[in-house]
């Protein structure tokens, strides 16, 4: 605990056992103007708490917010699943609680670009790993692509195991992550395999990789042959027929479950599609593939999507096509959340 931290408990003690309201007042005022000032352990639970409890009229009120404000000094309350202290809570700005992510711009830095078409934005695994993974606790990607989910993973010092069936793009993910590797994190391990994720054996890679069990699995398939990524066996953007896509994510979701921990989750990441003027909604049923597979359909969140590469800088055309064809055009995707029963 800082010096800050140890002076701003010591004074909310002593207020708290003043008997007279206003001097308590005075005494979580003084707190309040070191808080503001000091520069670690500062957190803003603490700072809105002060707040209120100076705010507050009965003197049970102020007692009431002083001790939250130390509680988010001294306290770590914790739900096992993730490492976030719920103590702090007003701290955690960044988390998305809501069903509806607006994601206006993708996260650039350090280690992700936006070069593989198909690739999803940084800021989805890194909200997915926030609130269902722990430092050190393993994520499995099935379709990893060009690595934005175990980039994600290496820079939240989560380990990472992907799958995927191209294996130039996963030569350019561990190219990318050698970039971003530091010393200090030589404990994190990522590893990467080529292959088909609806034949490998997950038993066998967990075992290589020496992970136990995964905490967070993180599908995000081709969106059935929306993109084509390959013309290799078993890629699931050339499946010729839906009802084998759909089976094969079955299969996947039932090997990640073989491999999850009693407490893990799964989140599918996928949109729908439009075949001959009628919309398909993939999204849905792929989500109750999962929910046959030993799931509980946690939550549904519904991301906006900016269009594929392909439909950029054609954006008055497809308006034009939208009007003349009666339909709308695809503005969102979906990320199904499960957890294991
Ligand atoms: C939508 S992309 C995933 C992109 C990834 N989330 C990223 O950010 O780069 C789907 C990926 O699934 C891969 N894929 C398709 N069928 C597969 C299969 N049967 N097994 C493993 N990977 C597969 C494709 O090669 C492609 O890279």
């Amino acid at each position: 605990m800082s010096s800050d931290s140890e002076k701003i408990s010591e004074k909310i003690e002593i207020a708290l056992h003043s008997p007279d309201v206003f001097e308590k007042k005075n005494i979580l005022g003084e707190v309040l103007s070191i808080a503001l000032e000091a520069h670690q352990d500062i957190n803003m639970t603490l700072v809105d708490n002060l707040e209120h409890s100076i705010g507050a009229r009965s003197s049970e009120r102020v007692d009431h917010y002083a001790r939250k404000a130390l509680d988010s000094i001294n306290k770590i309350k914790n739900n096992r699943i993730n490492d976030l202290n719920l103590a702090r809570w007003k701290d955690y700005d960044e988390i998305i609680t809501d069903s509806l992510w607006i994601m206006e711009r993708r996260d650039r830095t350090k280690g992700h670009d936006a070069s593989y078409w198909g690739n999803f934005v940084p800021q989805i695994p890194h909200q997915l790993m926030l609130r269902y993974t722990r430092k050190g606790d393993w994520i499995l990607d099935p379709f990893v692509g060009s690595g934005t989910s175990a980039i994600e993973a290496y820079r939240m010092e989560r380990n990472a195991i992907g799958i995927d069936l191209n294996p130039t793009i996963l030569s350019s993910a561990n190219a990318k992550l050698e970039a971003i590797r530091e010393e200090k994190m030589d404990n994190v391990k990522i590893s990467l395999h080529n292959g088909d994720s609806s034949m490998i054996d997950y038993e066998k890679l967990l075992e290589n990789a020496g992970c136990r069990k995964i905490k967070l699995a993180i599908l995000h398939p081709p969106y059935h042959d929306i993109i084509k990524f390959s013309e290799t066996e078993g890629d699931l953007s050339i499946c010729p027929d839906q009802d084998i896509f759909l089976e094969k994510i079955g299969v996947i979701a039932e090997k990640c479950n073989k491999v999850m921990s009693e407490d893990g989750h799964l989140a599918l990441v996928i949109g729908d599609k439009y075949e001959n003027g009628r919309w398909i909604p993939l999204g849905f049923l792929s989500m109750n593939e999962i929910l046959k597979k030993g799931f509980y359909l946690k939550s549904i969140i519904v991301k906006n999507y900016e269009g594929t590469k392909g439909k950029r800088g054609s954006e008055e055309l497809w308006r034009y096509r939208s009007l003349a064809g009666g339909y709308y055009l695809f503005k969102h995707e979906y990320i199904f959340l499960f957890t294991k029963k």
